[in-house]
């Protein structure tokens, strides 16, 4: 840390994305990206869109919009591309919350949401899980701030109804509430993006990262009322107007058009979550029900720590987590069906060495 920094950010404790070690290959389930490649026509596109690198990209995403807005029945100034969720997340840091209007979400959800609070000097409270690790939704009723709640919610992988969510928007009239779907799409849950006309406190996220095969290319969405669309869009444009490049903008209306590849895709990870789930079973982990692309696993036997440094060792990346209700959980995203026989075959080596 320089002597020159501010306060704030010398106190910021930055969020630490997972891993990626390069000191040989590994089976890399930590970081729920798809273990598909993107969309062949996804990459067409992208790769048509680098012979125009040397001019600026459009900031208004004019195409990608468009291809956007008939895909989700949306009006197209009902929507925001940014660079990855993560940008949109942050911007509605910035634009709904400050100092009198605290963030509100659960105390186990996507680790960035405290980061972003922190970085925007924004106050937050952290509203507990119940014992089964699930939102009760009735606790954010006239929460007294932003609200940010992941459907599915991460890394528990459950999912609310979009019934309850409804009834968390309509409890909270005076403030928006921000219900991040990065994972909606691998459940059987219904999107609030059908709420958007309904309701003017509602901002909707997704991402391309998961279920589009496009983390590496950052590509995220907001869906809200123009109001907030707008909103969000002065941030944008008074920061980086420039946030989704050519290449990117190109490979989403790619990865957007070519539903054949999304469907296949997206069921063969529902699949191999089933299967995934059933084997973790047999070893005697308990698995929440999940509706992500990844699966919380419990284990009476062996601390998250204990199983992610044994399975490292094995050439086998998951994630666990610091928060004490989570110390015999480890996440685990949903690989190929290759993927997860070589984690359970690191599982079961763990087990025999272990008695
Ligand atoms: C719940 C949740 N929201 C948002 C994101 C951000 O995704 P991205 O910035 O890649 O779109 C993630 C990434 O893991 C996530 O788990």
């Amino acid at each position: 840390m320089s002597k020159y920094v501010n306060g704030k950010i010398a106190k910021l404790e930055a969020y630490v994305p997972g891993e990626q070690p390069k000191d040989k290959r590994y089976v890399k389930l930590n970081t729920n990206e798809c273990p598909f490649p993107p969309s062949p026509y996804a990459t067409r596109l992208a790769r048509q869109a680098a012979g125009g690198l040397n001019l600026y990209c459009d900031p208004e995403c004019t195409s990608l919009v468009a291809v956007a807005a008939e895909y989700y029945g949306v009006s197209k100034e009902n929507i925001l591309f940014t660079n990855g969720s993560d940008e949109v997340l942050n911007f509605a840091f910035i634009a709904f919350c400050d100092a009198g209007v605290p963030a509100v979400f659960p105390d186990i959800t996507y680790g960035f949401y405290p980061v972003f609070a922190d970085l925007n000097g924004v106050p937050y409270r952290e509203i507990p899980l119940d014992e089964d690790l699930a939102v009760v939704p009735q606790d954010y009723y006239k929460a007294g701030g932003t609200i940010f709640l992941a459907n599915p919610n991460a890394p528990t992988g459950r999912v609310l109804s979009l019934a309850e969510i409804e009834e968390i928007i309509k409890n909270n009239p005076d403030h928006v509430v921000v219900v991040d779907e990065a994972y909606m799409d691998f459940g059987e849950g219904e999107s609030a993006i059908s709420l958007i006309d309904k309701y003017d406190n509602l901002l909707v996220t997704r991402t391309f990262s998961k279920s589009r095969s496009l983390a590496g290319g950052r590509l995220g969405m907001g869906f809200a009322s123009a109001e907030i669309i707008a909103d969000l869009r002065k941030i944008k444009y008074s920061t980086n107007p420039y946030n989704v490049n050519s290449m990117t903008a190109a490979a989403g209306i790619g990865a957007l058009l070519d539903e054949e590849y999304f469907r296949q895709n997206v069921d063969t990870i529902r699949k191999n979550r089933a299967y995934l789930a059933e084997k973790l079973g047999e070893y005697g982990f308990k698995v929440l029900p999940s509706a992500a692309n990844f699966v919380l696993a419990i284990s009476e036997g062996i601390s998250g720590k204990d199983y992610y440094l044994a399975l490292k060792e094995r050439g086998v990346l998951v994630r666990y987590f610091d928060k004490p209700r989570l110390k015999s959980a480890v996440r685990i995203t949903v690989g190929t069906k290759e993927e997860i026989d070589l984690l359970i075959a690191a599982t079961k080596a763990i087990e025999e060495e272990r008695g």
